[in-house]
């Protein structure tokens, strides 16, 4: 069950509006690596999660994700402000197509698909995405904190960026309780799950002792057929 409740996870504030920010922030808002991806990709594997500790985590980071999508979408509709000519030449996309409001698109207009959702049944291979898509929203998120003017933009993305990074220690520590469950089991148990292929050789190529599996040992031949 949801709820809503009309006060903001954290306070959005803008000193004015400023259209060209907002057309970039709205990668975070409908992008692969956004807001809307992040919440519909944990509340998904939650659905399917045996593990009941890692289920309540994805419940909780999925809601607070939603929450994130809620900041960025105020953001955006204050950033972009009463529409002028000037704002619909920077922002195109939001003002004419969206009437000044966020949409599910990503900073080239492209429109959110479910594809940006991974979710693959195996609780480890899941969080191994789940820490994925935490980097990759704090490095987008980086980015526009870079370009980003506005004080109370920086503050929010500022924010937004310390979540992300908590929600990716979270997982990561998941994964540290998951380590015999799922696609970890019998994990490197056979042949051919413990070595190294040389395939890639040459002048430059580098000491195989680095990325040799068994210590001690040679690379071996690709199986021949
Ligand atoms: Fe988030």
């Amino acid at each position: 069950m949801f709820k809503h409740e009309k006060t903001f996870l954290y306070p959005v504030r803008v000193s004015g509006p400023d259209p060209t920010f907002a057309a970039m922030l709205i990668e975070q808002h409908g992008g692969p690596n956004g807001e809307l991806s992040a919440s519909t990709q944990y509340l998904n594997q939650a659905v399917g999660c045996k593990d009941p500790a890692v289920k309540d985590l994805l419940l909780d980071i999925g809601t607070e994700e939603l929450s994130h999508l809620e900041l960025v979408s105020e953001a955006i509709k204050l950033l972009l402000g009463d529409p002028t000519i000037d704002s619909i030449n920077q922002a195109p996309t939001l003002e004419l197509a969206g009437g000044g409001g966020a949409m599910y698109v990503n900073s080239s207009g492209h429109t959110w698909t479910a594809d940006f959702v991974s979710s693959v049944g195996d609780v480890v291979a899941n969080l191994h995405s789940d820490v994925a898509a935490e980097l990759k929203a704090k490095a987008v998120y980086q980015r526009l904190y870079q370009r980003a003017t506005d004080p109370g933009i920086r503050d929010l993305i500022d924010f937004l960026i310390c979540r992300e990074e908590a929600h990716a220690q979270l997982f990561m520590r998941a994964l540290e309780k998951v380590q015999n469950q799922g696609t970890m089991q019998n994990l490197g148990d056979k042949l051919y799950s413990n070595q190294y292929l040389d395939l890639s050789t040459g002048v430059d190529n580098q000491s195989p002792s680095i990325w040799n599996m068994q210590p001690g040992s040679t690379p071996v031949a690709p199986p021949s057929h």
